[in-house]
């Protein structure tokens, strides 16, 4: 069997580029003691904004998300990388696709997709106007 960077090779490998990585904690889960999906999608969103941003070229806002899935649950101590691809940019919004991935805990061997979505930027000024993404 064929390795990635020490990761059994899997027929679904994660979109584009790691935006961002971070640690499920227990201030973030639900009442039923899961990881929040409101936590996770905020996180995607911080995700897809750092990939907005650098291709707007500064401020963006989130206008709108897309075909969003949970597919799997985000547990605490579960390291989630969320990675990110762009879609389409258009004049003045760039569209990512979001993909959440998690290394289960005491398992940094096992990767697996759980959650992902399209999420639309718009590129704002300085005074909170749209703008145009460069060389859209
Ligand atoms: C972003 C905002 C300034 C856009 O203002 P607007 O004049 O209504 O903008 P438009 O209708 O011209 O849309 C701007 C771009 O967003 C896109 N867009 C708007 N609504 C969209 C939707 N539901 N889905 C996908 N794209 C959408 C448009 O297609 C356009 O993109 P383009 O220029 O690349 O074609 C305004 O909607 C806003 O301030 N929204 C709140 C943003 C925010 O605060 N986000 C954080 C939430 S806490």
């Amino acid at each position: 069997m064929s390795e990635t960077q020490g990761l059994p090779a899997t027929e679904e490998e994660p979109i584009g580029e790691l935006a961002l990585r971070t640690l499920a904690m227990p201030a973030d889960t639900n009442p039923s003691g899961d990881i929040f999906g409101g936590w996770l999608m905020g996180q995607m969103d911080i995700a897809g904004g750092i990939a907005a941003g650098s291709r707007a070229g500064g401020r963006v806002a989130t206008v709108a998300v897309d075909g969003f899935t949970f597919h799997k649950p985000v547990h605490v101590g579960d390291v989630v990388c969320c990675y990110t691809k762009i879609l389409r940019t258009g004049r003045t919004s760039v569209t990512i696709r979001v993909q959440a991935w998690t290394l289960r805990r005491h398992q940094a061997d096992v990767r697996i997709k759980v959650t992902e979505g399209n999420f639309t930027f718009v590129a704002l000024d300085e005074n909170g106007n749209k703008r145009l993404v460069p060389d859209h």
